[in-house]
């Protein structure tokens, strides 16, 4: 395991702190989620179910023993735990690398409190090395990625991915993000984008790096 891996499975083992006996659990996605259902799967029968953002998270999940039931049944969660891709100093984060960025969105609304759990490579002064995904209507490809390309960004398709909602995601390259809560209300407004990887507007409350609590 690289030391990487060993941070996001500490911070994974850590998150399981967070888990209310006997809640719904709201899980995100991705390989540092994968290490916290693996440790959710030693308390499964404290749980009375998951929100899962995936079919990915979902049949990990079900491997476990772990009930999924839908968002619409579970009302507001007590807690989502999910990782990222980049987190800034205010716990503004870019998500979307697995390409659920919508589901988790919304479930991190849904959410009093958002864990997430990182390793140390995430943590970023300013947002934007990491590509910021868009997931979008796939006849609007084209069209976003113009509407991108006008305001200074480099949209690349992710091709031969398609979202767990049918639709498809640019990768948008080469922005510097100096105001992430203004870019995220930008990008909502484009015909077509169904989702914006940037959580500004509901960023994480508790930032996991390692086994370490972000301060
Ligand atoms: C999934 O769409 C993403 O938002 C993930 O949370 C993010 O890509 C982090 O993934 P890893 O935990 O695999 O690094």
């Amino acid at each position: 395991m690289t030391s990487r891996d060993e941070e996001k499975r500490q911070a994974a083992q850590r998150a399981i702190g967070y888990v209310e006996p006997g809640s719904v659990i709201g899980v995100g996605t991705g390989s540092t989620v994968a290490h916290f259902i693996d440790a959710l799967g030693a308390i499964a029968d404290h749980i009375h179910a998951a929100v899962s953002s995936s079919e990915q998270s979902t049949a990990r999940l079900k491997q476990h023993g772990i009930r999924v039931i839908d968002l619409n049944a579970a009302g507001e969660l007590a807690v989502y735990v999910d990782g990222a891709d980049e987190c800034d100093p205010r716990r503004r984060l870019i998500k979307g690398g697995g390409a659920a960025l919508t589901r988790e969105k919304i479930i991190a609304a849904a959410s009093r409190t958002f864990v997430c759990m990182i390793d140390s490579s995430k943590r970023v002064d300013m947002l934007g090395k990491f590509p910021l995904p868009l997931e979008v209507i796939p006849m609007a490809r084209d069209y976003v990625a113009r509407q991108i390309a006008k305001r200074g960004g480099r949209p690349v398709w992710r091709e031969n991915v398609v979202t767990d909602n049918g639709n498809w995601i640019l990768d948008v390259h080469d922005w510097k993000i100096a105001d992430p809560l203004a870019l995220e209300t930008e990008l909502n407004q484009i015909t077509g984008v169904v989702c914006v990887g940037l959580f500004a507007h509901r960023p994480a409350d508790i930032v996991l790096i390692g086994d370490s609590v972000m301060t």
